[in-house]
């Protein structure tokens, strides 16, 4: 497609207007726009977290997500410790070993997954992966068997599409880790047994604390088998053969930050604000959007995700394209470095197990009109990384 530059400037002149927020890292993320420290000031500092304030505070965390998600009353939700990597890792470890696993990756952290159950779990499995930029074909899994996928790989820019092809009478359980999914795309919570989140993605929370969501038959698997290894106490979700029920009110494993606990449920009343979660899509889709419309302007550079219906709204991972492009790792890497150094875009490198190129969170919690201050800037930083590897060649 040819290069249409803009009327008003062209790509090689030093853009004048600065995004308001230039974060736009994949993690932790921008925090929502509204946000400010003292609105924290309500979270029960000092105070035990089993007190009726914290407790109150915990279950109201669950059930703003419950409401906001669509997550069916009959779901359990908890807060585990280690975000979204101890949820999934707790579900992985608790669940797994009934019934042969299909383990799906299509990028750095599906293929963890694949490396704990292949490594440490060692269980019977089978492996499905895609390079980069491609995806699974979800509908020729066995899902007889448990099946472990990344919703969202947030180190390729490439989703599920849907979760239309997993069967609803499917007899094995589907782990999900669905940490830059949630709050960006409308989960089908029938197809999922297991979902995992963490508050430092989408909704701009901080780390640490994990979310997992289990369905009934996920319970039923929990309370009808028992692993053949040991757990250590932070991954126990069951005592005696019964699931622990506290823990999916609030009673946490262990001790949780009631200040990211406050902070996650300010993320929550301004999801509700901005309406919920078809508002938080809209956004993430406008912002996701606005890098569209100038990859398509603009020829020397590219999706990673090679089909236009798996291209991720949240982790929007960009490959250079143009063969003006000597190094393409080093040259990435220069353009992040120059949009830094200018305060316009922080934390964009692509993930360093990832090809080489950008990644631009497009969360809601991100600003459209930052978006859209920020792409002349990467013209501009390219056109001018250009020219500097033309002086040094
Ligand atoms: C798909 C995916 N899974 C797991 C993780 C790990 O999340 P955490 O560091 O919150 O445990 C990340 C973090 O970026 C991720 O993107």
């Amino acid at each position: 497609m040819a290069i249409q530059k803009p009327a008003t400037r062209p790509d090689h002149v030093r853009p004048s207007i600065k995004p308001a927020n230039p974060r736009f890292s994949s993690g932790p993320c921008a925090k929502p726009p509204t946000f400010d420290l003292t609105n924290l000031s309500d979270a029960p500092l000092g105070r035990s977290h089993r007190a009726t304030p914290g407790k109150a505070k915990l279950l109201a965390a669950i059930e703003t997500t419950r409401e906001i998600l669509g997550v069916p009353a009959d779901y359990r939700i908890g807060i585990v410790p280690a975000s979204d990597t101890g949820a999934f890792e707790m579900a992985m470890w608790s669940l797994l070993g009934e019934r042969p696993a299909q383990m799906v990756a299509w990028e750095s952290f599906g293929a963890g997954w694949v490396t704990d159950v292949a490594k440490q779990l060692k269980i019977e499995h089978t492996v499905h992966t895609a390079d980069y930029g491609q995806i699974v074909d979800m509908g020729a899994l066995n899902y007889d068997n448990d099946v472990c996928f990344t919703w969202n790989g947030t180190t390729s820019g490439v989703r599920l599409p849907s979760g239309d092809v997993i069967p609803a009478d499917r007899k094995g359980l589907t782990l999900c880790d669905a940490t830059s999914a949630a709050f960006a795309v409308d989960l089908p919570w029938d197809k999922l047994d297991v979902t995992t989140f963490s508050w430092q993605k989408v909704l701009g929370g901080e780390a640490a604390h994990g979310m997992l969501i289990l369905s009934p038959r996920a319970v039923e698997r929990l309370e009808s088998y028992t692993p053949p290894w040991p757990l250590p106490k932070i991954f126990r979700l069951t005592k005696g053969g019964k699931l622990i029920e506290g823990i999916f009110r609030g009673e946490t494993i262990n001790t949780p930050s009631m200040l990211c606990v406050e902070d996650y449920l300010q993320s929550l009343t301004w999801a509700n604000s901005i309406g919920g979660l078809q508002g938080l899509i809209a956004r993430a889709d406008a912002n996701a959007a606005a890098i569209t419309g100038f990859v398509e302007q603009h020829n020397w550079i590219d999706f990673l995700a090679s089909d236009p219906a798996t291209r991720s709204n949240t982790s929007v991972c960009l490959k250079f394209s143009s063969d003006q492009v000597a190094d393409g790792a080093a040259f990435a890497k220069a353009v992040a470095k120059r949009l830094a150094d200018e305060g316009v875009a922080l934390d964009i490198g692509a993930y360093r197990d990832a090809p080489a190129g950008l990644r631009i969170w497009c969360g809601g919690t991100v600003e459209t009109s930052d978006i859209k201050a920020m792409l002349p800037w990467l013209a501009w930083a390219f056109e001018t990384e250009l020219e500097a590897q033309k002086v040094s060649a």
